[in-house]
């Protein structure tokens, strides 16, 4: 389904890509984290290295996958090393996605010891908000930088997905959003997540929408790259 030749249009770009989902330690065995499978991102940074760009990919926790040839992995488990490592690489890049699921809250206290069972009911797990990567991007650590988010949303009785979109979007202040519709309950198993499909909306601060149709990560890349050549001129 790729087409022969792909445009070399992101060549002398440094693109930077985040992928997965972050984990928060709660003691030295055991981390509270998500069931992202990084395949969005990965199939992100392999596109963009085949459109020429140098590409630094921050990922997370994710699946068993194949590293995409030709850029430079960093690995990283927390938000915190997620942050330095995106913040670090996007000093001189030209654009950044995140494409990663980062943990909202981590826990508050992380014990120095594995924490035992006992015979008392368990306590509760408090928990702090962690930064946001993204919003951080935008307003205090590479402003001026092409800044593209991810977003799934579900819609609810009072909004549909594409008005969550929009304010998702100005609220973040990224100049690109990809917006995921995924099923409302959330079933576990649901495709944005760990199939191999994603579907939705390519919205923009200036206003513009595209539809994604439903196609492969792959296709979805192509989208989002299109989209980041076109504004970076
Ligand atoms: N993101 C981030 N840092 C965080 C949380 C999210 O950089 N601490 C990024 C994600 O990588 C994604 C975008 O922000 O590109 C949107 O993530 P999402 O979870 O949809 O947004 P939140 O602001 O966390 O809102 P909520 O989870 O309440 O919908
Ligand atoms: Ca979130």
């Amino acid at each position: 389904e790729e087409p022969a030749t792909l445009p070399r249009d992101l060549e002398g770009r440094h693109v930077v890509v985040s992928a997965g989902g972050t984990a928060e330690p709660l003691d030295p065995v055991r981390t509270l984290g998500n069931r992202s499978s990084g395949r969005q991102g990965y199939a992100l940074a392999r596109v963009a290295a085949q459109r020429g760009a140098h590409v630094t990919l921050v990922a997370g926790t994710t699946a068993d996958l194949e590293p995409p040839a030709a850029v430079d992995l960093v690995a990283v488990r927390t938000t915190e090393e997620m942050r330095r490592a995106v913040v670090d690489a996007a000093k001189d890049a030209d654009a950044v996605v995140m494409a990663a699921a980062v943990a909202d809250f981590r826990p508050t206290a992380v014990a120095g010891f594995k924490i035992k069972k006992g015979d008392d009911e368990p306590t509760a797990i408090h928990l702090t908000r962690n930064p946001d990567i993204l919003a951080e991007l935008v307003t205090e650590q590479v402003p001026g930088r092409l800044v593209v988010g991810f977003a799934a949303e579900t819609g609810d009785e009072d909004h549909d997905v594409l008005s969550y979109g929009r304010a998702k979007l100005a609220r973040k202040g990224c100049d690109l959003l990809v917006v995921n519709a995924v099923g409302a309950g959330g079933g576990a198993h649901h495709s944005a997540f760990e199939g191999a499909d994603n579907e939705g909306w390519l919205l923009g601060s200036d206003g513009s929408s595209v539809q994604l149709p439903m196609g492969s990560k792959a296709a979805l890349a192509a989208r989002v790259w299109d989209a980041v050549a076109a504004r970076l001129g």
